[in-house]
């Protein structure tokens, strides 16, 4: 019994090793072959020189995969997947970079080259319209809002380069980050929001990248009960929001963009005055505070036919 055990298990071993051979070991050293053909190198000669580089990107989503766990032949080619082939750089002992692509500030990579790359697995969904889209068009790449292993962002969602959105679009635009400082404003600061939930930095088919067709459409996606229809409607409402909101913040309660009465007036200028509340006998502070809209409460718009017309109710 034990004399054909043996004989018999040492067959099936090199049974295994010689289906092996045939199939698997030959097939890999054929595709590195021809990475090496192309002038890449891998990801541990790389590790050599740029150790510290190497550690932080492994802890990153895509370092997980391009350097552990690759899916696909992409992914396999680790660092070079995004710099390109890396012998004549290695050879030089990191003098030259002939061949290579760069993000980093002084690259000679072209901005097209440099974004060609992360489209390559990003463009879908989200990035659809980033062609043409405002920052495409003026040379904002990828990386000068991501960060792939440098920079505060590089270990958080969504690896930015700062550690939040805002401090993201902040590095350019100022004044749109300051203003959601001001009194009233949407909760950002508060964090139930960021500037992200209105606009699409990636690219849009809207205006300004929001994040809806139109600019009221974007306020209805969160704002749904102004939408209408109304049987009493109010022109501007109907028009744009803005023709009363801003959309960034503001000083005056609401994100309106003037004092209530001021507002109002801009169209209004044929309308009682105060004094018209006295005459029908109520007394006088009726303007104070929510002024016009204490009497004109449903300014965007109403269904009631008891006051209606007037936005009363
Ligand atoms: C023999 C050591 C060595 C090896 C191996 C090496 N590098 Fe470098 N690398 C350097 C040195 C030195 C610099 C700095 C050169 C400079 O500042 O111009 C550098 C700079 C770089 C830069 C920065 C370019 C920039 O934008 O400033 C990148 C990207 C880079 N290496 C990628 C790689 C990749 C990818 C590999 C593997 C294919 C690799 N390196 C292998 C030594 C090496
Ligand atoms: C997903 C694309 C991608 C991969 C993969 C990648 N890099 Fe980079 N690399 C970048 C980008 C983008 C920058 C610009 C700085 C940044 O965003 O962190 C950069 C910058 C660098 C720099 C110069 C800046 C610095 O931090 O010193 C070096 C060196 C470098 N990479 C080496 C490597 C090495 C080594 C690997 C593999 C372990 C690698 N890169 C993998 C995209 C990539
Ligand atoms: C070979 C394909 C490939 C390339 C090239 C590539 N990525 Fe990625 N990227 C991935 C995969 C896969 C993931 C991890 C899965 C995921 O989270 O979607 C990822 C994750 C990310 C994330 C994190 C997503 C999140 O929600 O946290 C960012 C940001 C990112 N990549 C930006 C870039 C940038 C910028 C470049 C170019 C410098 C780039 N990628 C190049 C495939 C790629
Ligand atoms: C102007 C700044 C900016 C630029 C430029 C930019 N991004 Fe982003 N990206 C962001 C912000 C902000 C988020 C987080 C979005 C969110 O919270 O919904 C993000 C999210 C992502 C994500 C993760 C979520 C998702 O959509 O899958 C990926 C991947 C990504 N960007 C890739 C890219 C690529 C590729 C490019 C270049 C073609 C690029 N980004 C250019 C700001 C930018
Ligand atoms: C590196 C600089 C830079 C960063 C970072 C940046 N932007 Fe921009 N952004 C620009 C430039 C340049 C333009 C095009 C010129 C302009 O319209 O001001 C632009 C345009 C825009 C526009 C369209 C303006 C219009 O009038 O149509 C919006 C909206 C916008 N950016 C939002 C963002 C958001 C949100 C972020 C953060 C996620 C961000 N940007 C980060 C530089 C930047
Ligand atoms: C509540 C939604 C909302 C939020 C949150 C938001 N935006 Fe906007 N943003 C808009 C709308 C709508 C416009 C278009 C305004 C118009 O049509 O005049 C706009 C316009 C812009 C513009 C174009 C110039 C201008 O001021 O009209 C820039 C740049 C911009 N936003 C950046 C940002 C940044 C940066 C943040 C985060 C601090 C942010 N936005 C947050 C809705 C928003
Ligand atoms: C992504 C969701 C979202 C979008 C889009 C959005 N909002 Fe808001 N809005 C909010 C949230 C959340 C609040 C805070 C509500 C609260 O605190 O109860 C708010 C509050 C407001 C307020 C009251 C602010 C205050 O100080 O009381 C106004 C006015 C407003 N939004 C107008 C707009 C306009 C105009 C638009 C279109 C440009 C818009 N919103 C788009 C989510 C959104
Ligand atoms: C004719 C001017 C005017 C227009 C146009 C206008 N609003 Fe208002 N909105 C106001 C006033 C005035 C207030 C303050 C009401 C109050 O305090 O009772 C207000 C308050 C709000 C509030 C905060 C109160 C709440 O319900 O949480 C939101 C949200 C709002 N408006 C959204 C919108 C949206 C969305 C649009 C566009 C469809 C719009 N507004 C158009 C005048 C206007
Ligand atoms: C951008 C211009 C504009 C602003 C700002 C505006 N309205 Fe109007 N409002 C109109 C127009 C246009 C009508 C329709 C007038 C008509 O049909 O004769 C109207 C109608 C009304 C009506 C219905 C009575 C009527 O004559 O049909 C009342 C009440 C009213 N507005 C109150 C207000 C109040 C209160 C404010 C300030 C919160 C305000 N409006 C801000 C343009 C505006
Ligand atoms: C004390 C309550 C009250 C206050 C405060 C008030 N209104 Fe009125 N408003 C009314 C009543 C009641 C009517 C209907 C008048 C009528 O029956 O002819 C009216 C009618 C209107 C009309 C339509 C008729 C017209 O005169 O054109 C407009 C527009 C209007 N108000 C705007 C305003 C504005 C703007 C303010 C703030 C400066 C304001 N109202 C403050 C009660 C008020």
């Amino acid at each position: 019994m034990r004399r054909i055990f043996v004989p018999a298990v040492t067959l099936v071993f090199l049974l295994l090793v010689f289906l092996l051979c045939i199939s698997k070991a030959p097939a890999k050293e054929e595709d590195q072959k021809a990475d090496k053909d192309k002038g890449y190198v891998g990801a541990e000669i790389c590790q050599t020189c740029h150790a510290k580089v190497y550690d932080n990107l492994a802890k990153t989503s895509m370092g997980v995969l391009f350097l552990k766990h690759p899916q696909n032949a992409d992914q396999k080619l680790g660092c070079e997947t995004c710099h390109g082939p890396g012998t004549a750089h290695v050879n030089s002992g990191g003098k030259s970079h002939a061949g290579q692509i760069r993000f980093t500030q002084g690259t000679t990579t072209p901005a097209s080259v440099q974004d060609g790359v992360c489209l390559k697995c990003h463009q879908k969904r989200e990035r659809l319209f980033w062609d043409g889209s405002p920052h495409e068009s003026h040379g904002i790449t990828c990386v000068k809002c991501h960060a792939v292993h440098t920079g505060p962002g590089a270990m958080a969602r969504h690896q930015l380069t700062r550690l939040t959105v805002e401090d993201t679009c902040a590095t350019c635009h100022k004044e749109q980050v300051r203003a959601e400082m001001k009194f009233s404003h949407h909760p950002l600061r508060e964090g139930k929001m960021d500037c992200a939930s209105c606009h699409n930095p990636h690219g849009t088919t809207s205006d300004h990248l929001i994040r809806g067709l139109t600019n009221k459409e974007l306020c209805f996606s969160c704002h749904a009960q102004y939408r209408g229809p109304y049987i009493f409607q109010h022109p501007p409402v109907m028009e744009d929001c803005f023709n009363c909101h801003q959309p960034h913040g503001s000083n005056f309660p609401t994100l309106l963009k003037a004092p209530v009465e001021r507002l109002c007036r801009e169209c209004h200028v044929t309308f009682h005055t105060p004094n018209f509340a006295v005459n029908r006998g109520v007394r006088i502070g009726i303007m104070v505070g929510g002024a016009c809209i204490n009497c004109h409460r449903n300014i965007h718009g109403s269904n009631n036919f008891n006051g209606g017309p007037y936005f009363f109710h």
